[in-house]
């Protein structure tokens, strides 16, 4: 791949990557390396931080937005080797909410304030584009006021209109990584990255607010792997990024597998604040399960969202990703609670609010 940081000098500007990211915004693929490869360092760190923290503040205040995420089914037809709710396994035990059971959850979300609906599935066949359409009308007739943001994978081009036809104003895709040979080191060969970057690229031209995103430390990631990802956000400027560390999952080739780093995370979505001033930045699950204090600490790395959960209690542990996740026993009104104090012990406040994207 052709190194972006040749179409301009900064090589002999005598500005550093750290440098040129606070002060324009910007990374080549060698200067994220350059700054990749002093993650070790705390000081560094730590000055990244505050600049990203400075940086939402400008943009957001103090404010962090929620999402009521509703994971309807773990119905899958893909691969990825890392998931737990994968095709391929046997010991998953499926579910799929009806619609009804989605506007319970709505309802009961929209009363603990929740002003954005995730969405949020395998890609299950049986929600037909028919039955998907139904269900974001209903959603946006009963809730007109709040924003429906998609998470339901690959789909055509036709498909994605037609959803955003029926009212979708979001659609969240991570790209999982930005290195071709890793992204077939983690999927199966029916599963391309180009087809993803694809789906990305529709989903911007439809009009979408777009999230796309990584696991950090998932296996075979490298410092030139994650460099790749920093370039491809920078080229394809989602209004989300969703970052969380990988974490093995029993049932998975990579069930030995180490977890990825909290700090590598943590330094992550402060180079993911800078180079995207106004991102909507979740502090994930994830991340919350990799470290007790995780989602506080994401909060003052620059992210500016949290995801808790709206989904049934009865269903949640079925949606079991990865090992150990957070909050799988509580119901939404606990995590609301929970969240809102965690995020006021960083001098931020949980907003009852849409939260959209702010440019
Ligand atoms: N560890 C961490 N994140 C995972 N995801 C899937 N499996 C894992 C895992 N083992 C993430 C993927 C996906 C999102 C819904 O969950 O990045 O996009
Ligand atoms: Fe779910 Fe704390 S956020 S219990």
């Amino acid at each position: 791949m052709q190194d972006v940081g040749e179409c301009y000098s900064e090589e002999d500007d005598g500005m550093d990557a750290a440098e040129r990211l606070i002060n324009e915004h910007k990374l080549s693929r060698s200067e994220c390396m350059e700054l990749l490869a002093r993650v070790d360092d705390a000081a560094l760190a730590a000055k990244l931080a505050a600049e990203a923290v400075s940086l939402r503040w400008k943009y957001y205040g103090n404010k962090v937005y929620t999402r009521g995420l509703i994971e309807f089914t773990n119905y899958c037809k893909n691969d990825c080797y890392y998931c737990g709710i994968r095709h391929g396994n046997i010991n998953a035990v499926r579910y799929r909410l009806s619609r009804d059971e989605i506007l319970q959850c709505c309802e009961h979300g929209y009363e603990l304030g929740f002003r954005t609906f995730v969405l949020q599935g395998g890609e299950d066949p049986w929600y037909t584009d028919e039955r998907m359409e139904e269900i974001i009308r209903s959603i946006k007739t009963g809730w007109p006021d709040c924003a429906l943001m998609l998470s339901i994978g690959e789909k055509s081009y036709d498909t994605y209109r037609r959803f955003r036809e029926a009212g979708a104003d979001r659609y969240l895709l991570r790209h999982e990584t930005a290195n071709e040979a890793h992204y077939c080191y983690l999927h199966p060969a029916g599963q391309t990255l180009r087809a993803r970057k694809q789906c990305l690229y529709d989903l911007k031209a439809l009009g979408y607010q777009v999230g796309a995103g990584f696991m950090v430390g998932s296996p075979g990631q490298t410092v030139e792997c994650l460099a790749d990802d920093l370039v491809f956000l920078q080229e394809l400027r989602p209004e989300m990024v969703g970052i969380g560390p990988f974490i093995p999952h029993h049932d998975t080739r990579f069930a030995h597998e180490p977890a990825g780093s909290v700090a590598l995370t943590l330094f992550l979505l402060s180079v993911i604040r800078l180079l995207l001033p106004k991102v909507l930045l979740p502090a994930t699950t994830a991340l919350g399960t990799a470290d007790p204090r995780g989602r506080e600490k994401g909060l003052m790395a620059g992210a500016n969202v949290v995801m808790p959960n709206l989904s049934p209690v009865k269903n949640r542990k079925q949606y079991d990703l990865y090992d150990n996740k957070i909050c799988t026993g509580e119901e939404a009104a606990e995590c609301r609670g929970c969240l809102a104090q965690r995020v006021a012990s960083v001098g931020c406040e949980l907003v009852t609010e849409r939260g959209d994207f702010c440019g």
